[in-house]
């Protein structure tokens, strides 16, 4: 992949060329014409679905893009001309059709997820048209959005989506709530060059951390970690056993475990956490491709014995944390001290390539898609 750096400051933002992002999946769905905004309701727009429920790691055959007329507002709605879109790991798991905290995509149908647009037509004229918002339906040009279910932003700034946004919050939610993030705190973050984890290894360091550690899954993302987001130290999970690796960069223990990652992540830090350690269980990304249940830490009994704290949690379920999220960590991220990178995807039809890339680790900092500017 050969990103290409079109931001500057604090965010970060690195276009990946869709043509290196799995050219097997990039180009392979069938798209219609762009729509223009100002086109009368006539025109056709493009929506992306779910084709497939995937077996495993889902493939270009999970998705297909359709063709389908320009949707209309009815009252108290809004249209909205989407203009950039968040792929997620929780996408991945709506895929298959279990019950969860958030019902199943249903097959046929589009798929959705976060998204910013513009307001390009407000029948009820309650949201002003050229207003940007955020919004729950991404993965198609053109949304029509019940007023009430939008957030209005100042602007159209994908970081709405990420680290100021539900990945920020997650971040924030996951180490000061859940974890009980202590000043002095040995931090362990999984998953650390991602969206969440890059802004929980911050915070810990930002909060007055003793020591904050970050695992990634390569060289390059590993090196990001310490030169670039201040990380005491990282290392790079496939090379060595994770255990061992993490015993080496905290002789001592370690007092807290962001986990992002789940399987062997959680089992070496169960080993390595301190006496009341505490865990916040905020993702198992090892295990939502396969296709059997991972088996549980070997070591889970240790909790017994060290009084651990294991404890998960589902961030929308912690919406009021967000004025105190921002409010803590908006100056951080105005000023530069939090630090938060986006990989940009662009073209709706690169959706599916990008979100695949998101479960593989071609992103550093929050995946996004570019649909319009
Ligand atoms: N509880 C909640 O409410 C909540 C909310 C948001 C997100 N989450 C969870 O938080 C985690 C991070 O989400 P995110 O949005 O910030 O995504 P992200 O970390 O930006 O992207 C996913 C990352 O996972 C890593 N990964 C993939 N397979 C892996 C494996 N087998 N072992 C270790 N790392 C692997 C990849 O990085 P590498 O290159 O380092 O492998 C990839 O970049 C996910 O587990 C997600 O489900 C939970």
């Amino acid at each position: 992949m050969v990103p290409v750096v079109v931001g500057e400051g604090t965010l970060e933002r690195v276009v990946e060329q869709p043509a290196d992002l799995h050219p097997h999946v990039a180009g392979e769905i069938g798209g219609g014409e762009h729509a223009d905004h100002a086109a009368p309701y006539r025109r056709r727009v493009r929506e992306i679905r779910l084709a497939a429920r995937p077996q495993g790691w889902p493939t270009a055959e999970t998705f297909e893009m359709a063709d389908v007329p320009m949707p209309e507002p009815g009252p108290g709605q809004l249209l909205v001309r989407n203009l950039v879109m968040s792929v997620d790991p929780y996408m991945r798991g709506r895929m298959n059709d279990v019950k969860s905290y958030t019902p199943p995509f249903a097959l046929g149908e589009p798929l959705d997820g976060a998204a910013i647009g513009e307001v390009v037509s407000s029948p009820a004229g309650n949201v002003p048209v050229g207003s940007f918002v955020v919004h729950g339906l991404g993965w198609r040009e053109y949304a029509v959005v019940d007023a009430g279910r939008a957030r209005v932003v100042d602007a159209a700034d994908s970081s709405y989506l990420g680290v100021l946004g539900m990945t920020g919050l997650t971040a924030y939610v996951g180490l000061v709530d859940i974890a009980q993030f202590r000043e002095g705190d040995t931090v362990f973050v999984s998953g650390a060059a991602g969206a969440v984890g890059s802004v929980a290894g911050q915070i810990a360091r930002l909060r007055g951390a003793k020591r904050v550690i970050g695992s990634a899954g390569s060289d390059e993302k590993v090196r990001h970690l310490i030169d670039d987001l201040g990380f005491d130290a990282a290392f790079n999970y496939r090379e060595a056993p994770v255990r061992k690796q993490l015993r080496a960069a905290a002789p001592d223990g370690i007092d807290v475990y962001f986990d992002n990652v789940g399987g062997e992540h959680l089992e070496a830090a169960i080993g390595s956490l301190t006496k009341y350690g505490r865990v916040a269980m905020c993702g198992a990304i090892a295990g939502y491709n396969e296709t059997s249940a991972p088996a549980g830490p070997r070591n889970l009994a240790l909790a017994i014995g060290k009084e651990l704290n294991l404890r998960g949690f589902i961030v929308s379920n912690h919406n009021r944390r967000m004025p105190d999220f921002l409010a803590d960590v908006g100056p951080w991220v105005r000023d530069g001290r939090l630090r938060a990178r986006e990989t940009i995807v662009d073209g709706l039809e690169n959706a599916p390539a990008a979100f695949i890339g998101l479960l593989k680790g071609e992103n550093t900092g929050k995946m996004l898609v570019r649909l319009a500017s």
